[in-house]
């Protein structure tokens, strides 16, 4: 079994911010979200999240996707481990990372996991032109590890070792149990450090590796809001680059912004100042008009959306969808239907073919095929205590400026007059009028507006 303890429970006073480092958001997900994600899809079945500061944000966040052990001091990475007893019984290679790390990309952990084959502790490195505060990488003649040394306790010979530490690494899980105890806090920031391991392991003749991380950016830890942006732009840049490489037009890429599960059809072009988030799915030839937000939602092929906010719903194919519509929860939308500016659609299912182009509000309503919904049509569906449906069969017609008062029913066929409050069902090839009659009074337009 691979497992993986995660160390988050630090504050990240680097960040200046009142909440914990991990939970700062990267292409709108936190840190640590992206560190659990990238260690599920590696294969990685046993998770332990090391938490202290502001740890209920973190659980609230992770839910039960992974084990929990709390570090109420926080007195070093290597005390941090020592709270992760929950995992203390598993047997095989046990994966340490820090929080903070949220590009390594599952491939590269999976590597990682490969590298270590036949060793008690693998070491992910990586080569720095400016290796700043990492922790450096000290070998011997023969080019084995020996130990770590943090920034703060290095000679000014180690600070100029290029090779640092990525704070990744692959252990045997009997061996780290059996000694993390013997770490100490004889150091300069009197911390208990993880990376005191690595000598403990080579005193012992444990057998130690280290790996190459040959990008850089993955394995880089974020420690500050310019980190943030750093990494924020890589992974925008890398997830965009997929999407040009698989048949995707994007007019402007750096202000484009989608998530790592989205999928997107070949062919499909996505204007600037665009957002498709969590687990949207948008097909071929489709084209995203700027300003569009489209969240956890599918999009058939064909289809149109401009300047829209889309969210947990479903639009089918050759559709048309803006500008300036509003899709909520729910929403079930067939081919060929069009949906124009300021509508707003909320757990509701539209037919093929259906019109509704203008200022209008549907909620809780089943709509059939080749409907038309004039400017103006408001479903009431809500009297200030519960929601009701409105039911709208195939064909019918729903003049401008309807109240369609819930629950209530339009026949297949019928028509609903402009102007008029529906509050009886209207039966098949009816038509419902009810409005006030119009009266014409001579020569009172003049006496109004004549000064
Ligand atoms: C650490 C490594 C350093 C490495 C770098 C890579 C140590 C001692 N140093 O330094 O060698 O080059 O990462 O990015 O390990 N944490 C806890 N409890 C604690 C302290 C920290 O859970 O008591 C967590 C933090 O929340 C954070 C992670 O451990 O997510 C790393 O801590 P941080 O202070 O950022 O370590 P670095 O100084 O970056
Ligand atoms: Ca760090």
């Amino acid at each position: 079994m691979k497992s993986a303890i995660i160390l988050a429970a630090g504050k990240g006073t680097r960040m200046v911010s009142k909440k914990n480092k991990v939970m700062h958001e990267i292409l709108g997900k936190p840190l640590i979200e992206h560190v659990v994600n990238n260690l599920e899809k590696s294969g990685v079945s046993f998770q332990v999240v090391v938490v202290g500061h502001q740890a209920q944000a973190i659980q609230d966040h992770l839910e039960d996707r992974v084990h929990y052990a709390v570090q109420a001091q926080q007195l070093g990475t290597g005390h941090a481990i020592q709270q992760a007893k929950i995992a203390k019984a598993n047997q095989g290679s046990t994966l340490i990372m820090y929080g903070d790390i949220p590009l390594v990309q599952p491939e590269t952990i999976q590597a990682l996991f490969k590298h270590h084959e036949g060793y008690d502790l693998t070491v992910a490195t990586t080569i720095l032109d400016d290796p700043s505060m990492y922790g450096r990488i000290i070998k011997d003649e023969a080019g084995d590890l020996i130990k770590i040394v943090e920034y703060k306790d290095a000679s000014e010979t180690e600070r100029q070792i290029q090779e640092i530490n990525t704070g990744i690494y692959c252990i045997d899980n009997q061996l780290l149990w059996k000694h993390i105890d013997e770490i100490s806090n004889n150091n300069k920031q009197k911390e208990y450090y993880i990376t005191d391991i690595v000598e403990i392991f080579y005193k012992n003749n444990y057998k130690i590796n280290t790996m190459i991380v040959e990008d850089d950016f993955e394995v880089m830890g974020i420690n500050d809001r310019l980190e943030l942006l750093t990494a924020n732009q890589w992974l925008q840049n890398k997830i965009n680059t997929g999407w040009l490489k698989q048949g995707v037009t994007l007019i402007d890429p750096n202000s484009t912004y989608i998530d790592p599960d989205v999928s997107i059809g070949i062919d499909t072009i996505i204007h600037p100042n665009v957002r498709l988030e969590k687990l949207t799915k948008i097909g071929e030839n489709c084209t995203i008009y700027s300003n569009s937000v489209i969240i956890n939602s599918t999009i058939a092929n064909n289809t149109v959306i401009d300047s829209s906010h889309i969210n947990d719903s479903k639009i089918g194919s050759h559709c048309k969808i803006g500008p300036m519509a509003r899709l909520r929860y729910g929403t079930v939308i067939s081919d060929y239907t069009k949906i124009g500016n300021f509508v707003e659609i909320k757990n509701s299912t539209l037919g093929y073919n259906v019109r509704c182009m203008h200022l209008t509000y549907v909620g809780d309503s089943e709509v059939g095929d080749d409907v038309n919904l004039g400017c103006g049509v408001v479903t009431v569906n809500y009297d200030g205590k519960n929601k009701y449906k409105t039911i709208i069969e195939d064909g019918a017609f729903i003049g401008s400026n309807v109240n369609l008062i819930a629950p209530v029913r339009i026949g297949k066929n019928a028509v609903v007059a402009a102007g008029t409050t529906v509050n009886k069902d209207v039966d098949e090839g009816d038509m419902a009028i009810g409005r006030v009659r119009q009266e014409n009074k001579a020569g009172y337009g003049h006496k109004y507006t004549s000064k």
